[in-house]
């Protein structure tokens, strides 16, 4: 059986985008931000993205593009046959399944915001429109609408399925986020907004270093879908004729704009018609966003128009990354099992059914699976993707670098030297901080524990 492949360059750029921009640009990054320092941790964040990210997102591009696999399969191959490298991958293949069981649920939300939208079902009570829906039977119910959806164009195929969609969604989530911007932005009041979001807040940075470093890090990873393999899976789709730095730069510029722009959505909207951010509002997470923006909208004319717009381009987003996530098992599923495309789709729907269904009935689940393991996982598998590229391939990542590559080749050897030192140091670094932070201690306690 002939393996897939992408149509076109363009293709392949707007589905990696597509797969980077989700919910965390739209609903993770502005209360990142806003909760981190304002713009002193965009500039931390950016630092990150461009010094980890874009070499992260390049390794996992030449894994991908060098062996035409799966994760799994990838490294299990380009190692020579060892199945610990491909039991490293198998993780990634793990991970994708974990990820998908509680973004789905958060997508099942946005398509149930998005038809209420319509008739405007939480304009009276936004609050407690939310509590009544998030968790239970409904929650788990629009989880499986979501899924069916993913599943629906991932069925399609690499070409027919994720070309197609990403090509078209893609446009209209830049263009549509672009309008919303420029009214939410020419809303009175909408300044006040503007300066809680982008507020230099030097001494913040200063006094709390570390949380920010580490909540950078996991934005970063997490926006660029990187440590799951969704990139070494996009790139095995992927002919030797593409600049892989060239295209890799193009997708986080791309990634890192639609955040910026969806932080200039949601903040001039909360602040031209709430007037300042408190209760929930403030403290962010998934609930500040769907009850502040509705209550928002609710108070803006032609709240109803804009509030489907505004939903319909998070469900775009939110679908454009998890059908990103469901291609990974399916690839491994195809390639490492022999199995027809849409039998494996159904298989990990079914499987994904029941395992999201399990966070759409559980809070306490959702909350550790969401905020807690899957961070861990992605910097975990991560720091195995980048040891991999930078010592098993070797030479070699740095020759499939170069391939397709222009101007570009030049910084080679500086990303390999980056990928096989600093960048898995920087990464099992911040995991640990993440692991002392689950056990209840911080930085400060083991420095005053080393250091006495
Ligand atoms: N990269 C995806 C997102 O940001 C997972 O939502």
């Amino acid at each position: 059986m002939t393996r897939e492949s992408w149509h076109t360059r363009l293709g392949f750029i707007l589905a990696a985008v597509g797969s980077a921009v989700g919910l965390g640009n739209v609903w993770r990054f502005p209360w990142m931000t806003a909760e981190n320092g304002g713009s002193a941790f965009l500039v931390v964040y950016l630092a990150i993205v461009l010094l980890v990210g874009v070499p992260g997102l390049l390794a996992e591009f030449v894994i991908g593009r060098r062996s035409n696999r799966n994760p799994a399969g990838a490294m299990f191959r380009l190692s020579s046959g060892s199945k610990s490298w491909g039991m490293v991958g198998l993780f990634g293949v793990v991970t994708a399944v974990v990820l998908l069981s509680f973004y789905s649920v958060v997508g099942g939300w946005i398509v149930r915001y998005f038809l209420s939208s319509f008739i405007g079902s939480y304009h009276a009570a936004p609050a407690a429109y939310f509590s009544g829906i998030d968790f239970g039977i409904g929650a788990a119910f629009y989880h499986v609408v979501f899924l069916s959806l993913t599943a629906f164009i991932v069925v399609g195929g690499v070409r027919d399925g994720i070309e197609k969609a990403t090509k078209v969604m893609m446009p209209l989530i830049l263009l549509l986020l672009g309008a919303l911007a420029v009214w939410a932005t020419s809303q009175p009041g909408a300044g006040a907004g503007l300066e809680f979001y982008l507020n230099f807040d030097a001494a913040y940075l200063q006094n709390n270093f570390f949380d920010v470093l580490g909540a950078a890090a996991g934005q970063a990873l997490f926006t660029l879908s990187l440590g799951v393999g969704t990139m070494i899976t996009y790139a095995s789709y992927l002919g030797d004729d593409n600049d892989l730095a060239l295209d890799g730069s193009i997708i986080a510029v791309l990634n890192t704009g639609v955040g910026v722009l969806a932080g200039l959505v949601v903040f001039p909207l909360l602040f031209a018609t709430l007037g300042e951010l408190s209760g929930t509002a403030a403290k962010g997470g998934a609930g500040a966003l769907f009850i502040s923006l509705a209550g928002a909208f609710s108070q803006v004319p032609f709240g109803t128009v804009l509030s489907v717009l505004f939903f319909g381009v998070i469900t775009l987003a939110a679908l454009s990354s998890s059908i990103s996530m469901l291609e990974i098992p399916v690839a491994y599923l195809v390639d490492e099992h022999d199995m027809e495309r849409r039998n494996a789709t159904l298989g990990l729907a079914g499987l994904i059914l029941f395992t999201g269904s399990a966070n759409a009935l559980n809070p306490a689940l959702f909350d550790f699976v969401a905020s807690t393991l899957v961070d861990l996982m992605l910097t975990t598998g991560l720091v195995g993707f980048l040891v991999f590229a930078g010592w098993v391939l070797g030479k070699d990542a740095l020759s499939e670098f170069s391939a397709g590559a222009g101007r570009s080749r030049a910084i080679g050897p500086a990303w390999l030297w980056s990928i096989r030192t600093v960048l898995p140091v920087f990464l099992a670094g911040t995991l640990l901080v993440n692991l002392l932070a689950l056990a209840g201690f911080s930085v400060g306690d083991l420095l005053a524990f080393v250091v006495p």
